[in-house]
């Protein structure tokens, strides 16, 4: 591994953010040092890309525009509004780290790294990004795009999943932080990383503003940085939905808080892995049993999250008389077209798009006409 060269560093720097003033995107929480606003936006950024971020993220500040009126709403409608997003964990932290900011902290975020640590959700990247962004503290923030950045600028050629590579990074994004400005250098890192030292393929060396001390380009290796061991195995499931019908709506029911899209609504779902689809289908529910007969395939397709492949099948039904009366309040009747603001999952919305598709195709049934006295 190549040392990095001391005297270089302040020069980095410099560069980095000469060419940060020119080409940043204009990103809504680029406009603000609102901790509350920056918080929400790395929160949301974590497993997000930029361009579904942003909507979302106006959506929210429209909806909560500080911090103690997220505190007070209740844990459904936040779950509503991040519906889509995916890691609805994190809408459940930020809820939790909102009431205490909100209650104990007297609606002030901490400014230092480690009293943001304190807080649900909140891990070093995050308090670095918080930290440095709102607060201009000199704290480091290393996320996949600046990983990329600085396996390559430093030509690290040790797995970057392995914690000894982690802390060496952490280190070197440390050490290359300027006296002033570290959270737009830090922006800087992962702007660079986000739109010019992209994955190997697209990597566009001859717009880089530190070209020129990046080891990695020295040594042709720039498409074999980072050092990727191991990939996490990605774990395939087949999910049964039953979409199960009463005139013009069906039965949706909420999902535990805990676990996979935990709290959010969905047609009543099972996984069938490991088992046929037929059990799936009848441990479901008592009106999914007693109808299963004259059940309609209406979708079929996979589903990918980072570390699963979902295969979702859906079933459509007529409810029998006294369908889904024995859930209370989990469970709701609810035409098509008001699901998605139960808030869905991005697979469920899926396959209400399907199911909507299915009905478009379905002979509508005739209404006898009235004669006329
Ligand atoms: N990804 C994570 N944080 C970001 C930020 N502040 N700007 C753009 N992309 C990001």
């Amino acid at each position: 591994m190549t040392r990095a060269d001391p005297g270089k560093l302040p020069t980095i720097a410099r560069r980095m953010l000469a060419w940060y003033d020119r080409h940043r995107r204009d990103l809504p929480w680029r406009r603000t040092r609102d901790p509350y606003a920056v918080w929400l936006s790395e929160i949301m950024l974590q497993q997000t890309q930029v361009a579904t971020a942003i909507p979302y993220y106006e959506r929210f500040l429209r909806r909560f525009p500080i911090v103690r009126a997220l505190a007070k709403a209740p844990i459904g409608e936040v779950l509503k509004l991040w519906a889509g997003l995916g890691y609805y964990s994190r809408a459940r932290n930020l809820h939790r780290a909102a009431k205490i900011v909100a209650n104990d902290l007297n609606g002030e975020f901490p400014r230092t790294v480690d009293g943001l640590r304190a807080l649900p959700g909140i891990g070093r990247y995050t308090a670095g990004a918080i930290a440095s962004i709102a607060f201009g503290a000199r704290a480091a923030v290393v996320d996949g795009n600046v990983t990329r950045v600085l396996a390559r600028l430093f030509d690290l050629s040790s797995d970057v999943r392995e914690r000894h590579t982690q802390d060496r990074i952490w280190n070197l994004a440390t050490s290359l932080l300027p006296a002033r400005r570290c959270g737009d250098f830090n922006q800087a890192l992962m702007e660079l990383g986000a739109t010019v030292c992209t994955p190997a393929a697209t990597a566009q060396c001859g717009e880089c503003p530190v070209a020129r001390w990046c080891m990695a380009r020295r040594a042709g290796t720039v498409a074999d940085r980072p050092v990727k061991g191991g990939r996490a195995k990605v774990k395939h499931e087949t999910h049964v939905v039953a979409a199960i019908r009463r005139g013009e709506r069906y039965l949706f029911v909420r999902r535990p808080q805990e676990g996979l899209w935990g709290g959010l609504w969905e047609l009543p779902s099972a996984v069938a892995s490991g088992r046929s689809i037929e059990s799936a289908l009848r441990s479901l529910t008592r009106e999914a049993m007693a109808a299963r007969s004259r059940a309609q395939r209406f979708c079929d397709f996979e589903h990918v999250l980072s570390h699963r492949r979902i295969r979702m099948i859906g079933y459509e039904f007529a409810a029998p008389a006294g369908a889904g009366r024995e859930r209370g309040g989990a469970c709701r009747w609810v035409a098509l077209r008001d699901a998605r603001a139960l808030g869905l999952s991005r697979a469920m919305q899926r396959v209400v798009e399907s199911l909507e598709e299915h009905g478009r195709q379905r002979p509508r049934p005739c209404r006898p006409k009235l004669k006329p006295p």
